[in-house]
């Protein structure tokens, strides 16, 4: 993306800096330096960056015997030089993982416990100091609140969270340690994670944040339902992250509601509207939806964190999930780089509330 004309607006990282850090998801462009546009933006508005692929385990770990660790070190050096607060994302997850990791360890839990041991403490002692925050595990519940039947969960059962978070925190007893999921809105999942944090408290295992990703739509969760949200996960005693929020405004089908990447449909032209550009109603539903949304992150002191998944629309993941080849637009900068309507109705509600709570 060519570099955006110098950004007059207010940055949203002066904006929060009483409440919360403000971030964004980095592409594999973005960290190799091939998008200075983006990380203008990332310069100016953000004081926290999560890696969107490059240190997950198929990117940083492929082979048994061999890291590949150029990319992490670009990011970790990039977030660095801005003085910025370094994410890791994600050590133990069921996507993205390289075929040899499971090979031969379902059914021996000592061989899968070894490779989990060898990859944290790899990665995360190799940066330990400057990675401040790891999403630890990813993603372990259904939306009904069982455990998702992932080759960790059968073969480990439930102590594979807890041994992720003891070989974390052995590699660097300084970072953050995060659990992180999506539909944490949804009681049932949210209650799972709960039970299971809280457990993990009274073994004397640190949980530090819990984050809910945040892959919302337009009208779906409710503000209750988020608020909600946050009320629990804060009753645990961890920090509440939103840690990869977007806002999608285009249809999707109710089964396809959070972010199970397993998931994909055809693609209609009814489910690609504006392949040519937001209108002006959608662009209002999405100024709203954003600014109250972040109104009622300020609200709760709980919520330490709150990443964008993604920097501007032409980035976001939801061009290409659930329907391949959409035409999107869920973040609050547009594809050319400029902020939205989005942009400034956040800026707007946030320096209103300020001024107000003045
Ligand atoms: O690296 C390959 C490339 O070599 C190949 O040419 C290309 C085309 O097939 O695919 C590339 O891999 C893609 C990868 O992103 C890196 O770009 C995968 O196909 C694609 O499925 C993968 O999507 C990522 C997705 O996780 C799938 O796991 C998205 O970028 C990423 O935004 C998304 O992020 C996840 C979080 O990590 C966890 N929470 C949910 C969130 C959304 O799914």
């Amino acid at each position: 993306m060519k570099e955006s004309r110098a950004d007059a607006s207010a940055a949203l990282r002066d904006i929060l800096k009483d409440h919360f850090l403000v971030g964004a998801a980095l592409n594999d462009n973005q960290i190799a330096g091939k998008d200075p546009g983006a990380v203008a933006i990332v310069r100016r508005h953000f004081n926290t960056i999560t890696p969107e692929n490059i240190l997950k385990w198929e990117e940083v770990h492929p082979k048994p015997d061999r890291f590949d660790f150029c990319a992490p070190d670009q990011f970790v050096g990039l977030g660095a030089w801005q003085g910025l607060f370094v994410v890791g994302h994600t050590l133990v997850w069921h996507n993205q993982n390289p075929r040899w990791l499971f090979e031969g360890a379902r059914g021996d839990p000592e061989l899968l416990f070894s490779r989990m041991r060898e990859h944290i403490h790899t990665v995360v002692g190799r940066y330990r100091g400057r990675v401040r925050g790891w999403d630890v595990v990813n993603e372990a519940f259904e939306d009904d609140g069982t455990w998702r039947k992932t080759p960790w969960y059968t073969t480990l059962g439930e102590e594979f969270v807890a041994r992720a978070f003891e070989f974390a925190r052995e590699a660097d007893p300084d970072a953050e340690l995060y659990y992180n999921d999506y539909n944490l809105w949804k009681p049932a999942k949210r209650a799972a994670v709960v039970r299971l944090v809280t457990s993990l408290h009274a073994r004397g295992i640190r949980v530090d944040g819990i984050g809910e990703q945040g892959h919302w739509l337009l009208e779906e969760p409710t503000l209750h339902q988020i608020e909600a949200t946050i009320v629990d996960l804060a009753k645990t005693g961890a920090k509440v992250m939103i840690t990869e929020l977007d806002i999608d405004p285009l249809p999707r089908p109710e089964e396809l509601v959070g972010a199970d990447v397993g998931k994909h449909i055809e693609l209609t032209p009814e489910l690609d509207p504006h392949a040519e550009g937001v209108p002006e109603d959608v662009q209002r539903k999405m100024a709203q939806r954003y600014a109250d949304v972040f109104s009622l992150f300020v609200k709760h002191r709980a919520v330490s964190r709150v990443t964008l998944w993604g920097v501007t629309d032409a980035d976001s993941w939801l061009n290409h999930w659930p329907v391949p080849g959409r035409t999107n637009h869920p973040l609050l900068w547009d594809r050319l780089g400029q902020p939205k309507p989005a942009f400034h109705a956040v800026v707007e509600a946030l320096t209103r509330t300020a001024s107000a709570g003045a």
